[in-house]
């Protein structure tokens, strides 16, 4: 394992799943965490992140110099490369001066173990108020910019480094490949991780956890429920059953997929629950999100109760109580939520929508230390068809939260259509891979006036809101083709009557969240 040290900027995740693109497993821990703690894991590198503080400000985290003095390799990046300046004796300047975007960098020594075969006149991502003029003791300085004489250091001797800048984001132009000299020459690891290691680890965990039990797993349509399935299903074979709950909110053609593509994939024992009435009925009156989504999540929650208890009876006399529920958490969630160790602080609402405290079940949780790429990786692996794969997320509480308003089913009709145009114009056009994904949201509660025909309208908008992402936490909004766009809305407009106008989100994230709601 390697650790990545976390200084509190929004960094860290980032480069752990930079590591993993090298092949090398990470994982994310708090700067608070005892250095003890941390040796305690075994780890076979360190890496200590960015952060947002300046290493002379009164409240700056530290770091334990008996860190440096285990005989592990480490790695500091900006604050953590400032941290190890000044903790090993280097001399840090508070210049008053921020750095920040994109600087060249000239690498003073070339063939150092962490700049061998880049340029010597690299682009990189600096951020940073900060800066050394001074390395520590037993370092070559190996880079260097205007503004920064000490841009990089390193010793070999002793197995440290650290770079001023950011190698883990795209501008930094060679970054990947000094992250990976770092892991491979100056760390000594081999590229191992892979998608067949993560398979098998799981599922011997997962036998270990289930033993001779029973689990369900909710099926949302999505790619996570769908490989935590495939993966527990390996495990412990028709001790899984799925259940698929049919809430209503569900878009056109996906409950026939899961039912169709799924269970011919995998084999899995599946349970359709037909629960739109229950649903709607739930959601009626209610136009608050926050109040949806935990409707929603209650809702899911008794149905899968439900659920269990006839699964259970249908397997006849003898049988015990469920007691495992199979997530699709990802990793992402488990760090936002507090640092990724211990029992499950999940972050659920990203499952289902919020789980109630006294929940009867134990959880099953294959992908809590996955990121999205890594999880299509092992679906690949374990032989799920490419719709499944590739499927752009969607979320649990489905179209109940992309209707601004009260939730019916009139309303949900609609949206339907409008969605279906909006992802066929999209598949059509060979953008599903270009983009993270595209809420079509419905905003029932305002109406503005159109002509069609001969008449005068007076209708819903409709909201286009395609987005590019890695993972999720932050986006942009997507560039579409405006004949596509010109498509989707002359198709929306036509074909579902109650739409009169058809609008675009052009907002990033931040500040506005992937959904509406
Ligand atoms: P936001 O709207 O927070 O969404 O930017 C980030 C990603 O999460 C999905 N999402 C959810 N997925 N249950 C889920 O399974 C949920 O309650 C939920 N809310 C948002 C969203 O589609 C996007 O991919």
């Amino acid at each position: 394992t390697v650790l990545v040290v976390d200084f509190g900027a929004q960094y860290a995740q980032l480069i752990a799943r930079r590591v993993r693109e090298a092949r090398v497993y990470s994982e994310v821990v708090p700067s608070t965490m005892p250095v003890e703690e941390m040796l305690a894991r075994d780890p076979k590198a360190i890496i200590l992140s960015g952060g947002p503080s300046s290493v002379y400000a009164e409240d700056a985290p530290g770091i334990d110099r008996a860190l440096f003095e285990a005989g592990v390799p480490v790695f500091g990046m900006c604050y953590g490369f400032q941290l190890m300046a000044q903790t090993l004796g280097g001399t840090v300047d508070n210049t008053g001066r921020r750095e920040y975007g994109g600087t060249a960098l000239t690498v003073t020594r070339p063939g150092s173990t962490l700049f061998e075969g880049t340029p010597v006149e690299q682009s990189v991502w600096m951020s940073h108020g900060d800066a050394c003029s001074a390395a520590p003791e037993g370092f070559a300085v190996t880079a260097s910019t205007d503004g920064v004489p000490v841009a990089a250091f390193e010793d070999d001797e002793r197995r440290l480094y650290g770079v001023q800048y950011h190698p883990e984001v795209m501008h930094s132009t060679h970054g990947q490949q000094v992250l990976e000299h770092f892991l491979y020459r100056g760390a000594g690891l081999r590229p191992t991780w892979t998608a067949a290691n993560v398979v098998e680890e799981q599922v011997a965990a997962i036998r270990a956890q289930v033993g001779t039990k029973r689990a369900i797993c909710g099926l949302s349509g999505g790619v996570d429920s769908a490989v935590a399935a495939a993966l527990v299903n390996k495990a412990i074979g028709e001790r899984l059953t799925c259940v698929y709950v049919d809430h209503g909110l569900m878009r056109k053609g996906e409950s026939e997929q899961v039912e169709k593509d799924f269970v011919a994939a995998t084999g899995v024992q599946l349970k359709v629950v037909d629960a739109e009435k229950r649903f709607l009925d739930a959601l009626a009156g209610v136009s608050d999100p926050e109040e949806k989504r935990k409707i929603i999540g209650r809702e899911f929650i008794r149905v899968f109760e439900q659920a269990a208890s006839e699964i259970v009876a249908e397997a006849g006399s003898g049988e015990e109580a469920v007691e495992f529920l199979v997530q699709g958490t990802l990793y992402p969630d488990v760090v936002e939520s507090g640092g990724g160790t211990g029992t499950a602080n999940i972050k659920s609402h990203h499952n289902v929508g919020g789980l109630p405290e006294d929940l009867q079940f134990q959880l099953v949780e294959p992908l809590r230390k996955l990121f999205k790429d890594e999880v299509r990786m092992v679906g690949q692996e374990l032989g799920l068809p490419e719709e499944i794969v590739h499927r752009q997320p969607f979320p649990g509480p489905g179209l109940g939260i992309r209707i601004v308003g009260e939730v019916t089913k009139e309303r949900l009709d609609l949206l339907r259509e409008a969605d279906a145009i909006a992802r066929e114009e999209l598949t059509a056009a060979g953008l599903d891979r270009d983009i993270w994904q595209c809420p079509v949201v419905l905003l029932a509660d305002v109406r503005s006036v159109g002509v069609q025909g001969d008449g005068r309208t007076y209708g819903h908008p409709i909201v286009l809101r395609p987005v590019s992402s890695e993972d999720a936490m932050t986006a942009d909004w997507t560039r579409l083709p405006y004949e596509t766009l010109a498509r989707i809305s002359t198709r929306i407009t036509n074909e579902v009557a109650e739409v009169n106008r058809v609008v675009l989100d052009v907002t990033s994230k931040p500040p506005g969240t992937i959904e509406w709601e």
